[in-house]
């Protein structure tokens, strides 16, 4: 199960994820906005990342004007990773060096193409393990209020 969250500048972009995910075959749950009308970032980011957290949905999707804010948001939830992506690259990346869980998207910064074919990239590439296991490991540790050694 995908989990979708977005505010009102990136719910245009919903209906391109929607058509990758159903053209994969896979189930989603869509947590809102559901209008143009102005609203809060975070409070979407918020709702997908928890989720994604609780383990209800396996992977998340969020959408605003810059993907940044709402990826900030959903970043906030301790066991999410979200990667902020408007390149191919990175989103590979993200998934198999970073194993991130939630993907950002900025729908004043990537068209429609672009988008559908980052989310594509993202939902097929899988994590490396090894020595990027320990780094996610790390993270994990951040995340939980502990502290690293050089
Ligand atoms: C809304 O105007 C805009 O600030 C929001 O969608 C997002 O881009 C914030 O990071």
């Amino acid at each position: 199960m995908i989990a979708i969250g977005c505010d009102h500048a990136g719910i245009d972009l919903k209906p391109h994820v929607i058509a990758v995910l159903e053209e994969m075959g896979l189930p989603y749950q869509d947590f809102g906005t559901f209008t143009r009308e102005s609203v809060d970032y975070p409070v979407y980011g918020e709702l997908a990342a928890r989720a994604v957290a609780s383990g209800e949905c396996d992977r998340g999707i969020v959408m605003c004007g810059t993907g940044v804010g709402i990826g900030i948001a959903a970043n906030k939830v301790r066991g999410v990773r979200c990667a902020i992506c408007s390149d191919c690259y990175s989103a590979k990346m993200s998934r198999e060096h970073n194993d991130a869980n939630m993907l950002a998207l900025g729908a004043r910064v990537v068209g429609s193409e672009l988008a559908k074919m980052i989310l594509r990239v993202w939902l097929t590439s899988q994590f490396d393990g090894e020595r990027h296991a320990r780094r996610v490991g790390q993270i994990t540790t951040l995340d939980q209020g502990g502290t690293l050694k050089p």
